[in-house]
């Protein structure tokens, strides 16, 4: 079956005190019909320019230096990229940013917002639109929507605006929902609902979903698939039950010691040591050497590449095999 989304080789070129970096350097990925690949990494890695870039929302210091986005066998043309929503294929997909209120118009109740794609793009008339606004305010778990149809932003609480952002990304029916940290600003109550609602979605409408966070502790809750990124790549992809139980790429075992166990709440969280590197001064050889404990000559000056280490599982470390016996060692103790 061919996939609803297909990424290759995506390079997003920004540019920062008149030099250029590739801020996302050559991320491919497949997404299945009804399938959910979350993105997780360290804030700076290069997540939400892989969305824009996806939906051809880059900022103006930004430009989309090659790869191809292609949706339903179809290749988004570059000038449809460029300009954002013109192309029918462009119009599969929704994004949710993670800041409702910067997102919002707060001059407009939001069921005007919900409403104004079903009138402006799908052709409803006026009363469908405010139908199908109503009925996208309950399929997001809203009370009282006909009240809340008429409320504006500021009048709601920050995991209502987050449901009504949802509510607005689906309101031009698409395929794919690209997610940037929609939960972040949320307490752990609303991110739970909103996650189940995700879940749900996926399941009744046959959403496909891409969940880009910096929090490996809710990528089980969302997706059988994710892809850590570092410095613009893909480091590790594969099953998430596989990726979370068995890393084979260091930053991905350092950032499961950094995040907080629900299952063992004695262990206490270890930080990975030293800092995202400045693109600006990346060198040759992989990326994470300077913070890698399994670090050798030969990952400083190689170029190290995504390679199979089990059932649809890829990781780009020279001393994959190394981490493993490392981790199976610490679990002996
Ligand atoms: N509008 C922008 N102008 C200049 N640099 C940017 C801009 N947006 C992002 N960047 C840079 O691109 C890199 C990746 O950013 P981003 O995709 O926002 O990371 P993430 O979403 O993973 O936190 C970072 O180095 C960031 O500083
Ligand atoms: S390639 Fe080398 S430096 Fe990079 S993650 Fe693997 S062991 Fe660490
Ligand atoms: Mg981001």
């Amino acid at each position: 079956m061919t996939p609803v989304l297909e990424v290759e080789g995506l390079v997003v070129e920004m540019r920062r005190d008149r030099r250029a970096f590739h801020a996302v350097d050559g991320v491919s990925f497949a997404l299945e019909r009804g399938g959910a690949l979350a993105i997780v990494g360290e804030s700076g890695c290069g997540k939400s320019l892989t969305l824009r870039a996806i939906m051809g929302l880059l900022p103006n210091r930004g430009r989309l230096a090659s790869g191809r986005v292609i949706v339903d066998g179809v290749t988004l043309p570059a000038a449809a990229r460029g300009r954002g929503r013109g192309h029918n294929q462009q119009r599969r997909m929704s994004i949710v940013f993670q800041d409702p209120l910067s997102a919002l118009n707060p001059v407009a109740t939001v069921g005007n917002q919900i409403a104004e794609a079903p009138r402006h793009v799908l052709g409803f008339g006026r009363s469908a639109s405010r139908a199908r606004a109503l009925e996208l305010l309950r399929l997001v778990g809203i009370p009282d929507p006909e009240r809340r149809y008429h409320a504006y932003p500021h009048e709601l609480s920050g995991g209502t605006r987050q449901r009504v952002m949802i509510a607005i990304a689906l309101s031009s029916d698409p395929a794919i929902l690209l997610c940037d940290e929609p939960t972040t600003s949320l307490d752990v109550t609303i991110q739970t609902q909103i996650l189940a609602l995700l879940a749900d979605l996926r399941s009744e409408r046959g959403l496909s979903l891409i969940f880009v966070t910096h929090d490996l502790g809710v990528v089980s809750q969302v997706a059988e698939r994710v892809a850590v990124m570092y410095t613009g790549r893909f480091v590790e992809t594969g099953p998430t039950a596989d990726v979370l139980a068995a890393p084979r790429h260091p930053y991905t075992s350092g950032l499961l010691a950094a995040a907080l166990d629900v299952d063992s709440p004695d262990r206490e969280p270890v930080a990975i040591p030293g800092s995202l590197p400045d693109p600006l001064r990346l060198t040759s050889g992989c990326s994470f050497h300077p913070r890698c404990q399994f670090a050798t000559a030969e990952c400083v000056t190689s170029d190290v590449q995504l390679e199979r280490v089990g059932p649809g599982h890829e990781a780009a470390c020279l001393h994959s095999d190394a981490l493993s016996a490392a981790l199976a060692a610490a679990e002996d103790v």
